[in-house]
């Protein structure tokens, strides 16, 4: 018989819609392989297709508490960040256990509660949208799994809403003019996005502050909407950095020359850390023709246009305008199947002679570590939220110390 290892939980996503789960039945299999014993809590899997059963074959334990899974794992695995059960009462870091590990989404820089919970908790964090981009950790890049559903889901919403074709058509009843797409914003999502709109037929012309994108969005088949670029516009990370004001006002007026003719609009722009940036006022809006669609995927993040509403669809000035922002549950399948890919890659870096061991002179490991042993310890997210930088072992982060940070804010 092996020799047991870790234990390692994955809870029942609970956040409001979420229809994913942390890990498939697949990539439990190779935990339980390696001697890990694995808790999934019941039905955590089903609304992704992944019956308890499946899981009970691979050897998982399902466990029908939560509180009793919270309360044994060594390391939980979840996929939305953590929040307050309404089951149990409890908030999901206070049912787990004294020094445990939890990976997953932890959003640091939009729910400080969380960072401070894991603090007081003394909890080790690791957030999966803190990966860094860089070639070694592709295959762990949460962010890009996500983004690729977001990205293909967006053009299907789009193409739902349109009340045209997206492709050219030769009828006998005449010829169909190809529709419109201008997506804003050429990451991982603004790529798929670009990719299937082009699939489906469409005439599509992207842009993004990263002049690097350029080729990769000519290689789609879409045209690149040239502007004067910025020259600092990328960090270490390949994450877009701030742009100045002058320049936002110039994109906003290349962006409202188009819109008359646009049919659908894709908007993902993001800055690491940053509310998204308003590119779509309403008065542009109205420069759209009536039917057209912006689907804005930057929603949960204030959203790229000012008349979205995140989580909601809306019709203004006969344009509608889709803040949907759990687009990943309308894949769950493998929405859930590639953030478990990427689950894998990382415990495989984190995990030797069966334990979890933080080495801090790894990259990747530093990059993604967000709190251990009462402290902030990333120095992206410490800069981010306004903290001191941490000089080694010379100062000690409280939950207080955040807190009053938070005050003084
Ligand atoms: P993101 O989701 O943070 O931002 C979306 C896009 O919006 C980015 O392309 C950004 O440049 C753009 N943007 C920001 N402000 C804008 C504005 N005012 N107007 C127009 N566009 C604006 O980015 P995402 O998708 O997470 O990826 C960014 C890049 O990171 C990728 O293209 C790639 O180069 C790199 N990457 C590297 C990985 C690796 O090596 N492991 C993995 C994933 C991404």
């Amino acid at each position: 018989m092996k020799k047991e290892e870790l234990v390692i939980g994955i809870p029942r996503e609970i956040h409001e819609g979420c229809r994913c789960v942390a890990m498939v039945p697949e990539v439990v299999k190779t935990l339980v392989q390696r001697g890990h014993r694995v808790l999934v809590e019941k039905g955590a899997g089903e609304k992704a297709y992944y019956s308890d059963d499946l899981y009970s074959r691979v050897g998982a334990e399902i466990i029908a508490f939560t509180e009793e899974l919270f309360g044994q794992a060594d390391v939980i695995i979840k996929l939305r960040p953590p929040l307050y059960n309404k089951n149990t009462k409890k908030h999901e870091l206070d049912m787990m256990k004294p020094g445990a590990v939890i990976v997953g989404f932890l959003a640091p820089t939009i729910q400080r509660q969380i960072v401070e919970k894991l603090v007081e908790n003394k909890l080790t964090g690791f957030a999966m949208e803190l990966i860094p981009r860089i070639s070694r950790a592709q295959s762990m890049d949460a962010l890009s799994s996500l983004s690729t559903v977001m990205g293909y889901r967006a053009v299907l919403l789009a193409a739902n809403f349109l009340g045209k074709f997206f492709p050219l058509l030769m009828t006998a009843a005449g010829t169909i003019q190809p529709a419109n797409v201008l997506v804003i914003g050429a990451g991982v999502a603004g790529l798929q996005a670009i990719a299937l709109s082009h699939r489906l037929g469409a005439r599509v012309e992207a842009f993004d502050t990263r002049p690097a994108v350029k080729e990769q969005v000519e290689s789609l088949g879409a045209r690149f909407v040239e502007m004067e670029l910025p020259e600092d516009v990328e960090t270490k990370y390949g994450y877009a950095k701030e742009v100045s004001e002058e320049f936002i006002k110039k994109e906003m007026e290349a962006i409202a020359g188009r819109l008359p003719r646009t049919d659908v609009v894709i908007t993902t722009a993001l800055v690491y850390g940053r509310k998204a940036p308003l590119l779509i006022t309403e008065e542009m809006v109205k420069l759209m023709p009536p039917g057209s669609v912006i689907i804005d995927l930057a929603a949960e993040r204030g959203g790229n246009c000012e008349l979205t509403r995140a989580d909601e669809t809306v019709v203004e000035h006969g344009v509608t305008i889709v803040g949907t922002v759990n687009l990943p549950a309308m894949v769950p399948f493998h929405a859930s199947q590639m953030y478990s890919k990427n689950i894998i890659t990382f415990l495989r870096h984190l995990v030797s002679d069966g334990q979890l061991q933080i080495d801090s002179s790894d990259e990747i490991t530093s990059e993604t570590l967000l709190t251990t042993d009462g402290q902030v310890v990333n120095s992206r997210v410490r800069e981010l939220l306004g903290m001191q930088p941490l000089t080694n072992g010379a100062q000690q982060d409280t939950a207080e110390e955040a807190e009053e940070q938070d005050k003084g804010e």
